[in-house]
């Protein structure tokens, strides 16, 4: 998969980290879809990110008015298939919790196409160990920081087994949305050492 390939973003559980993820990446153009089990939560999400974005027009941060163009580019869905279907890039942020996340990756192999790749926000679970062998190649972490629509430094750690063209997509990626990417060498539980490039 190429940069320019990549147009529709995933992300998958719309809580803290989740609303706000998809936010980065709506601002930045890309056509998101923002999943959840529950409709309360998608109805949350949609007024965080409302909020945010009155407070970026009203600082003068965006133009006034962008922020509704920015809000017209999320897709809120409690059925992960078509948000899967469409995905070039996923972004899981569901709970932190190992079945939780398994379910979510074997649901997201099933549904989505095979050139899709994985991201989760996750630092503390072992993610790779998770996920079908099948997948594994194109995974990798992202750990975005709260709020993730402010905070610049988004931590990204491969497995075993990313490919290293996944690794330097996804840094690119991420700072094509305005972050600053610090690739680790490899995976320990809650990462944050072993960095190895900006
Ligand atoms: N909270 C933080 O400061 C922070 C910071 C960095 C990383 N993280 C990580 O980000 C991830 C998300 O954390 P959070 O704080 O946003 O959690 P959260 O509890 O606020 O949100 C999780 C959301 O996932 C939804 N969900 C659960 N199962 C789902 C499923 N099968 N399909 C779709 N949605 C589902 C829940 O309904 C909920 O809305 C976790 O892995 C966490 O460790 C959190």
């Amino acid at each position: 998969m190429e940069m320019n390939s990549i147009k529709t973003i995933t992300v998958v559980g719309a809580g803290l980290m989740g609303h706000g993820i998809a936010q980065v990446f709506a601002q930045a153009g890309y056509s998101v879809w923002l999943v959840d089990l529950k409709q309360a939560a998608l109805e949350r999400a949609l007024n965080l990110i409302q909020n945010s974005l009155n407070i970026l027009e009203k600082k003068g941060v965006m133009p006034k008015k962008q922020g509704r163009e920015v809000l017209a580019r999320i897709r809120f869905s409690t059925d992960l298939m078509p948000a899967a279907a469409a995905a070039d890039f996923v972004v899981e942020a569901v709970a932190e919790n190992a079945e939780i996340k398994r379910t979510v990756f074997g649901e997201l192999q099933r549904l989505c196409p095979p050139t899709t790749l994985f991201a989760s926000n996750t630092s503390g679970l072992d993610v790779f160990n998770l996920v079908d062998p099948g997948m594994a190649g194109g995974l990798i972490a992202t750990h975005f920081f709260a709020p993730a629509q402010i905070i610049p430094l988004v931590e990204v750690c491969p497995g075993p087994q990313t490919r290293p063209e996944v690794v330097e997509l996804t840094r690119r990626l991420l700072l094509s949305v305005g972050k600053e990417p610090v690739v680790m060498q490899r995976f320990v539980p809650s990462f944050i050492v072993n960095r190895i490039q900006n």
